[in-house]
């Protein structure tokens, strides 16, 4: 009997199954076998009937490197509706073994479609962050949230709800599955349908009246607005009542808000920013606050989409109180520069706020904060990383690195590549640039300078794609 012609059935576990996914696809492409000849199925249901069940697993797995820009995109991708999703990915991975570049050329339609994929599934996970509203139970128990994603973002989003609501019981229920954490352990259900979800509560009003006051009328565009929240989006959402009044009004609000020289209310996260700054000036969760002069706080526009993190403020930041100010913000400043990117539009923090100096005669000779100063200081990267929710944060250094990573890191193997967090975005990590201060050989200076251009020049060109 001819088998060869027999498609291979490889089983995943459900639609998200990555591990099951890659586990497959290693030994497949150990094998060269060809995408054809191999049927994913999500479940236990046989859609091909024809199928041979399981691949008869080879000895060997596949032993060439993939990069780690194809587990990310594979991850993200992992998680789209499109059913041919995990045969697109294998198609790649048979390419990656004859060519370690294959990712490189965006031109290529398959490698397209599946930046495609990712960037709609990157678009649904953010839609779900700003988008989810929860309503407090009758019960009191907790609060609950009805949302439809578009894609099997579910799981991959709940750390972030976790990481956002960790002091409260709650659960989001979508159609196919549902989280529920309560205040412990984060656990999925089956899915559900909304009127599973209480449709209102009582804070509803005082809900209403926050956005109705933080509705800025001067900022009104209704296209944008409606490209950020798309109306499907809206049933869900308390506010959106308000919606079509406030557009109304604008003009009016507007005209009379000129008129009276009321200052329109801060932007949201301003409030929280500046309450979160003062509590830093007073911190003395470590000792390094009883010699340093000042907390140097960041700085940057709140909704800055590339977040820098530095080590620590050098001599010149402790005196000035700002970031980056010194003979290492001076290379930082060209580096930029050169890379395209306009400091004025990103948010600069350090992961320690305190400068930390042994004293030398008159001078201050910095130091490098220990494991325990980097860790206790990260309360307050987390805070600005909560308010700014930038798209990428980069680590200059490996303190920075240690910090925003939250595990020690080596630059050289971390270097130049997304690295996604568990709270959302990615980090990159590129050396500090008081590296290059240092460099005494010019031409290792100007070979070390233009790779760290480079890593920021990476960066610009994945802002603009994700
Ligand atoms: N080095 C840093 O890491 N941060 C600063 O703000 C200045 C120098």
């Amino acid at each position: 009997m001819d088998t060869v012609s027999q498609p291979i059935l490889a089983r995943l576990a459900d639609p998200v199954d990555f591990d099951g996914w890659r586990d497959q696809a290693r030994r497949f492409v150990a094998d060269d076998i060809p995408s054809e000849a191999i049927v994913w199925q999500v479940g236990d249901h046989l859609s091909d009937l024809f199928a041979t069940v399981g691949p008869p697993p080879p000895v060997q797995v596949a032993i060439f490197p993939v990069p780690r820009a194809f587990i990310d995109l594979a991850q993200s991708v992992i998680c789209h509706r499109d059913p041919e999703r995990f045969a697109l990915l294998y198609s790649v991975l048979l390419r990656l073994k004859r060519d370690s570049r294959a990712l490189e050329d965006k031109s290529d339609p398959l490698i397209h479609r599946l930046e495609g994929l990712a960037k709609a599934v990157r678009r649904d996970i953010h839609k779900m962050r700003a988008f989810v509203r929860f309503r407090k139970t009758e019960d009191k128990v907790g609060y609950v949230a009805w949302f439809e994603p578009e894609h099997h973002i579910v799981r991959a989003n709940a750390g972030f709800f976790v990481r956002r609501f960790t002091n409260m019981n709650w659960s989001i229920l979508t159609p196919e599955m549902s989280v529920h954490w309560d205040g412990d352990v984060l656990c999925e259900g089956p899915g559900g349908v909304a009127g599973d979800a209480p449709q209102s509560d009582a804070v509803e009003a005082q809900w209403k009246a926050y956005y109705a006051s933080i509705f800025n009328p001067a900022r009104l565009k209704v296209g944008a607005m409606l490209k950020e929240m798309p109306r499907k989006y809206w049933k869900n959402m308390p506010e959106t009542a308000l919606v079509s009044g406030l557009i109304a009004g604008a003009q009016a609000r507007e005209a009379r808000m000129i008129e009276s020289e009321i200052r329109p209310p801060l932007p949201a996260g301003e409030g929280d920013w500046n309450n979160v700054k003062t509590a830093a000036a007073h911190c003395e969760r470590c000792a390094l606050h009883k010699c340093a002069t000042r907390t140097v706080f960041g700085e940057g526009p709140l909704d800055a989409r590339l977040m820098l993190v530095g080590e620590q403020p050098g001599d010149q930041e402790d005196v000035a109180g700002r970031p980056f100010v010194g003979p290492a913000g001076r290379v930082l400043d060209e580096a930029l520069i050169a890379a395209g990117l306009d400091r004025a539009s990103l948010y600069v923090t350090n992961a320690v706020k305190h400068f930390k100096f042994i004293q030398r005669g008159k001078r201050r000779i910095h130091e490098r904060p220990n494991a325990g100063e980097i860790d206790v200081c990260r309360w307050w990267l987390d805070q600005e990383r909560r308010i700014i929710a930038p798209a990428i944060i980069l680590a200059l250094g490996a303190t920075a690195a240690r910090s925003v990573l939250g595990r020690q890191t080596t630059i050289s193997t971390a270097r130049g590549h997304p690295i996604a967090l568990e709270g959302g975005g990615e980090a990159w990590v590129t050396i500090h640039p008081s590296y290059l201060l240092r460099l005494e050989d010019p031409v290792m200076a100007a070979e070390e300078r233009r790779r760290f251009v480079e890593d920021l020049h990476a960066v610009r060109r994945r802002l603009e794609i994700i």
